[in-house]
């Protein structure tokens, strides 16, 4: 079997990293791993039960415990879970537990796609340094909340716009700080500055990229 061509992208809160990951994974018919799910989902079930995020040892025992099956159906994309999620990510311990299951899903992609994109905050740096193309996608901390604010509204319509850009600037403050996997871009990484680039605009900046790999790799 051919060695997967994995794509990873990092970036902070709603840069459009999710939204390029799907495009991408749809346009070359890759698998899509969501890392930020994981985060989620053992910040969900650790609340679930009634766990502090800040309390290591149950967050580390929920992570090793973690199965995708558990989280479906569950509500994580809220800024608490967000919130949550960015505080458990922390522990050595819970970001250890959910490493192997995010690299064998780049070294052996479901449903033998012949490649996986992966989006989160460590993959072209810890997950996948050997990823085949890396991207680091940003934007302006205003224009990521206005963005993250909009998607919010319909569950909560009460949610004051300055709120979201407070919790964003938070959590990626506590994603670049922390010691083990900080949010940073791999030096090998293409920047990805979609601040003023419509989604259309920022795929097709993608997908130049990735197309250039391809015709270098054969
Ligand atoms: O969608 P959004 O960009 O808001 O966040 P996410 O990708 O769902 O990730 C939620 C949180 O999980 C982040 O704030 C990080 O703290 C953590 N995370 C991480 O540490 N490493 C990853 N590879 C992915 C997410």
């Amino acid at each position: 079997m051919q060695t997967p061509f994995v794509i990873a992208l990092d970036g902070p809160a709603a840069s459009g990293k999710g939204t390029l990951a799907r495009l991408i994974s749809e346009h070359y018919g890759f698998a899509h791993l969501d890392t930020g799910t994981l985060y989620r989902g053992v910040a969900w079930l650790l609340l679930a039960e009634g766990g502090d995020p800040a309390e290591g040892d149950a967050a580390a025992r929920v992570a090793r415990e973690f199965d995708t099956a558990k989280i479906v159906g569950a509500d994580i994309r809220t800024k608490e879970v967000g919130a949550a999620a960015s505080v458990v990510a922390a522990d050595p311990a819970v970001r250890a537990a959910l490493l192997e299951f995010q690299r064998r899903y780049a070294a052996n992609p479901p449903n033998s796609a012949s490649g996986a994109v992966l989006d989160g905050r460590d993959i072209g740096t810890v997950v996948c340094p050997e990823a085949t193309v890396k991207f680091f996608v940003t934007a302006g901390a205003k224009v990521r909340s206005h963005r993250r604010w909009l998607e919010l509204l319909d569950a909560r319509p009460e949610l004051e716009e300055s709120t979201v850009y407070n919790d964003l600037i938070e959590r990626d403050a506590r994603d670049a700080a922390r010691s083990d996997a900080p949010m940073i871009a791999a030096d090998d990484a293409e920047l990805l500055d979609t601040t003023h680039l419509s989604i259309d605009a920022a795929f097709a900046a993608a997908r130049r990229v990735i197309d250039g790999v391809f015709r270098r790799c054969g």
